[in-house]
């Protein structure tokens, strides 16, 4: 079930969405676009396209216009996915096979390609181009997040604040773009378009600290991938780099940390090392933050029913499992 059926003015638009996603993927080169199709078919959240349409409500709403930045945004996101799961080396996303694990590492890397110049094409039908140089600066932007991310691999010596900046660069400025493109899709007011953006932000920050959260307490078989699968990939999160902080857990933890390989019983190990030393409770209040600030932002909205929406998502966002 879709998250956005309890909501028949945002459900109707998101199945336009859908809609446009199925036709943009269409290839003569039927391996990228079943590559393509098998992700996005698999579902996902859809919060990007989602968070496009409720902040473009909040102005003039022109549906094909905004449908199709939301499409785009989501194409983005599904581009990303398809890079980072060759990157973590995952072999599942979204509960099915990804898609280097099932075609191969090569037809992976052409099909996020693929889906990079579709968003673009999609987002220059818009306005003559003028999104296109706006998109490209966050995707720049995201894409410095993720080459910051890989250089700090297997790092023990990490900054929490380092680790701050990268999944802002790598997770919030997306939300935020999505919410800031429909909001100035809908020629919203400045302030308006500031204080979507601003809680895309928070709320995409948010995200991220949960993301990493749910690889090391969550339910393999909800979130479809394995537990601690950052750690053995050398991605080390808020968790992991608060606990390496700890004098009294950094030694036993670069111990095991250390080994060449690790086994299940490693992963298991790490994860109460990092429980014990509050390295969980540390990341969930830093989580909870951002949501209270993504709350502050919505008191900067006007009256408008998507600001319950919004504050619903909130809600929701605290209490996903994957
Ligand atoms: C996954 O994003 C990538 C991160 C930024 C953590 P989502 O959790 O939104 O993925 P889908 O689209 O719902 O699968
Ligand atoms: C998000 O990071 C990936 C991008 C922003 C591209 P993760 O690597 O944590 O996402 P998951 O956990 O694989 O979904
Ligand atoms: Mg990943
Ligand atoms: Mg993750």
């Amino acid at each position: 079930m879709s998250y956005w059926n309890k909501y028949p003015n945002i459900q109707k638009e998101m199945d336009k969405v859908e809609e446009i996603l199925a036709d943009t993927v269409k290839s003569r080169r039927k391996i990228v676009q079943d590559a393509s199709m098998d992700l996005i078919q698999a579902g996902g959240k859809r919060i990007r396209p989602a968070l496009t349409i409720i902040s473009a409500q909040f102005g003039q709403y022109e549906s094909d216009k905004v449908t199709t930045l939301a499409a785009a945004l989501e194409l983005f996101h599904t581009a990303t996915l398809i890079h980072d799961d060759i990157i973590d080396n995952a072999k599942t996303r979204r509960g099915i096979e990804t898609a280097q694990s099932k075609y191969g590492k090569d037809i992976a890397v052409y099909t996020g390609d693929y889906l990079f110049s579709k968003a673009f094409l999609l987002v220059s039908r818009i306005d003559g181009g003028q999104k296109v140089v706006h998109l490209s600066r966050f995707i720049k932007a995201i894409c410095e997040g993720e080459i910051e991310q890989h250089a700090a691999k297997y790092n023990s010596t990490g900054s929490i604040v380092t680790y701050l900046k990268r999944i802002k660069y790598k997770t919030a400025l997306l939300f935020a773009l999505c919410c800031q493109v429909g909001a100035e899709a809908a020629e919203c007011s400045p302030k308006t378009i500031r204080s979507l953006r601003r809680y895309g932000m928070s709320m995409g920050t948010a995200f991220q600290l949960k993301d990493d959260l749910l690889d090391l307490t969550g339910d393999e078989k909800i979130t479809g991938k394995p537990v601690g699968s950052d750690i053995v990939e050398g991605v080390y999160t808020m968790p992991l780099l608060y606990t390496l902080r700890n004098n009294s857990f950094r030694t036993k933890t670069l111990e095991v940390l250390n080994k060449t390989s690790l086994s299940f019983t490693d992963i298991a190990e790490l994860v109460v090392l990092i429980k014990e030393a509050g390295g969980i409770e540390y990341t969930r209040d830093f989580e909870k933050k951002y949501y209270h600030k993504a709350r502050q932002s919505l008191k900067q909205l006007r009256d408008h029913p998507n600001v319950a929406i919004l504050d619903d998502l909130i809600r929701e966002m605290e209490i996903r499992v994957k």
